[in-house]
């Protein structure tokens, strides 16, 4: 078999207002408009995976939260609605996806062989949380792709995000590891928004982008401080800071899922490219990709 390999590695935000913004048929409200500069950054991150071909989307999503080692969907094939807790006034999304099921059973193996615990979910009714949905989505609209799904253990909540930091290093190699042992081309989504100090009540109209802007010039400078070391190839120092960013920029890095994306890609030094950044409700959010095939990627 050939080796696998990570063509890429996407900084995949899941704000479902950008759903709610482009009226897919399986969203049930309508929008008139709103957060373009995102949705731009989406379109053209489509574009740039349109000239790689793949196999596969494995996605760590912050909003599938275990609290006893991480999970990874092990069920062929999902049908059902999500509803956004915090927003069903624009997030009820008719969704229907397949799991590359094998692909997540042999990294489930090298997480739990490289000493994390593991499990496979294999409850046919389980609801796919809606950040795995938001970002497949607005990468790849088609729903062509398998994707493999990874929860985010709450490491950082129960015990620090420094814990959470070490078991995204070692989830990150295990996941590079077993996508080599796959044969397959995939690409991987870090599912999370950077600062993520939310607005407290929401305007009338959603879309009305006149009350769209960062809660915080702090936030703001956070942002831009790991938006430029993604542009100049920094990725070591870009998870070394990740839990003081997590902690002074509330950032949904939190989750994980960014630290585990660099160390899958094992911390490119070339520059990732931005396709987008923009507010949505305050929080901070940037379409960025490493395309690790056109650099000859390690992994
Ligand atoms: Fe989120």
């Amino acid at each position: 078999m050939t080796k696998g390999s990570i063509v890429a590695g996407v900084l995949a935000p899941h704000p479902p207002h950008l759903v709610y913004a482009e009226n897919p048929e399986q969203n049930e409200p309508r929008a008139e408009c709103g957060w373009e500069t995102l949705r731009w950054g989406y379109e053209r991150l489509r574009k740039s995976l349109e000239q790689i071909e793949y196999d596969s989307m494995v996605v760590l999503s912050p909003h599938w939260q275990t609290y006893v080692g991480t999970h990874f969907l092990g069920v062929p094939s999902f049908k059902s609605l999500s509803v956004d807790p915090i927003f069903p006034n624009l997030f009820r999304f008719h969704y229907e996806l397949t799991v590359d099921v094998p692909l997540a059973e042999t990294m489930e193996a090298h997480a739990r062989e490289a000493g994390l615990v593991t499990k496979m979910m294999r409850n046919p009714d389980f609801r796919v949380d809606y950040g795995t949905i938001v970002s497949c989505h607005l990468t790849r609209p088609e729903w062509d792709k398998p994707i493999v799904s990874i929860s985010s253990h709450r490491a950082t909540q129960y015990f620090s995000a420094d814990v959470m930091q070490g078991h995204m290093l070692k989830l990150g190699r295990a996941t590079r590891e077993a996508i080599e042992a796959s044969g397959k081309r995939v690409v991987l989504l870090a599912s999370n928004s950077l600062s993520h100090r939310h607005f407290t009540s929401e305007s009338e109209v959603p879309e009305d982008m006149s009350r769209e802007h960062i809660y915080h010039h702090g936030q703001y400078l956070w942002d831009m401080k790991m938006i430029e070391l993604m542009r100049q190839g920094r990725a070591r120092e870009i998870v070394e800071l990740i839990p003081d960013f997590t902690e002074q920029a509330v950032a949904e890095t939190d989750s994980g899922a960014l630290t585990w994306m660099l160390s899958a890609l094992d911390f490119p030094e070339y520059p990732a490219e931005v396709h987008g950044y923009g507010t949505v409700i305050g929080t901070g959010n940037a379409i960025v990709e490493w395309p690790q095939a056109r650099h000859g990627g390690a992994a």
